[in-house]
Order: C-alpha cells, then sequence, then structure tokens
C-alpha cells in the first residue's frame, strides 16, 4: 500500500483518525510531531520556544523525508506541514495526501483545553485560528481528498478516508 498521510489544521483529528485506519488495515502508524519529540528528545513547544519556528520546520521537512521512504504507513503530520510546497510534492509522489477540515468553531472548542500547540498558545486563539486558516487554504485544497470532519465521528472519518482512497 502507498502511504497515505494526513494533513490539515490543528484540531481535525488527524492523529485520532490515523490510528483508527491504522488498526483498520494492519498498517504502521506514525504521528510525526511525536515522532520529532522523540528523535529530538524535546516537546513541540519548547522546540517552538528554544529555537523557534522556521528551525522546527527544517525538522519537519527532514523527518517527513526519513519517514517517506517505507510504505503501509499511515502518517498523520502537524497542521503546518503543507507550508512548505516540497513537503506536498513529497506526499503526492509517494501517497495520497488527505486533508481533513473542521469548522473554526470546532476548532476552537477542540483544541481550546490544550496548551501543547504553540501557534494558538495566544492571547486571542480565536483570531489565529482565522488567520492561519485563511493563509493555509491555498496549501490544504492541495490534497487528494478532502474530509470534512465537523460533525462525524472518528469512525466515520476513517471510514470516509478508506473508501475514498484511490483504488489500485
Ligand atoms: C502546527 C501544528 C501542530 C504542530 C505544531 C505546529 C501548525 O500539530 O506541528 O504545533 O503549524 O499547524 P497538530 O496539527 O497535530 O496539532
Amino acid at each position: 500500500m502507498n502511504n497515505i498521510y494526513l494533513v490539515g489544521f490543528m484540531g481535525t483529528g488527524k492523529s485520532s483518525v490515523g490510528l483508527r485506519i491504522s488498526r483498520e488495515i494492519k498498517g504502521d502508524f506514525i504521528d510525526l510531531d511525536k515522532f520529532i519529540e522523540e528523535q529530538e528528545n524535546k516537546t513541540i513547544s519548547d522546540i517552538f520556544k528554544e529555537k523557534g519556528e522556521p528551525y522546527f520546520r527544517g525538522l519537519e521537512k527532514n523527518f517527513l523525508k526519513d519517514v517517506a521512504v517505507k510504505k503501509n504507513q499511515i502518517i498523520a503530520c502537524g497542521g503546518g506541514i503543507v507550508i512548505d510546497p516540497d513537503n506536498i510534492k513529497l506526499m503526492k509522489s509517494n501517497g495520497t495526501m488527505v486533508c481533513l477540515t473542521a469548522s473554526p468553531d470546532v476548532i476552537m472548542e477542540r483544541t481550546r483545553k490544550s496548551n501543547h500547540r504553540p501557534l494558538l498558545n495566544v492571547p486571542d486563539p480565536q483570531e489565529a485560528i482565522r488567520a492561519l486558516l485563511a493563509d493555509r487554504q491555498k496549501f490544504y485544497s492541495q490534497a487528494d481528498i478532502t474530509i470534512d470532519t465537523s460533525e462525524i465521528s472518528i469512525k466515520e472519518v476513517a471510514t470516509r478516508v478508506l473508501n475514498s482512497l484511490p483504488k489500485d
């Protein structure tokens, strides 16, 4: 099986859906942010704090390349992976790029309680969500498949992803 890359904004369910799909089809699941944290022995928040966002983007790009070498994987990516066109090119050439979406209100509700996302750990997270979504729309829209997760369960999202994959 070609890799399945789950992309999309923070709080759209990439990690939960990825894990669920991997169990259903017995593929390997990789959460790219967790992988980066393990390799660097630091949380994403600490990487942002100590080295800044551009440094994190460099790590994200390099680890994506490393991970993409293997097949049969479901890879949940960080929400900002799409801002580098090389990453999009790699994902699309080596698998299926699936974008999960959700409405700004749903994203706000799902991300409200956690404080591990540096880009939303700001005085006005609602405005940060609005601005980032507007900036990134042109990147997310390049996905092969897009699924709105706002009103459906993780199980249902996983089923829809699996039903939409190209048959090869
Ligand atoms: C980011 C999303 C995060 C993480 C980092 C930056 C982004 O991942 O990679 O905080 O730029 O959207 P999740 O989408 O898994 O929260």
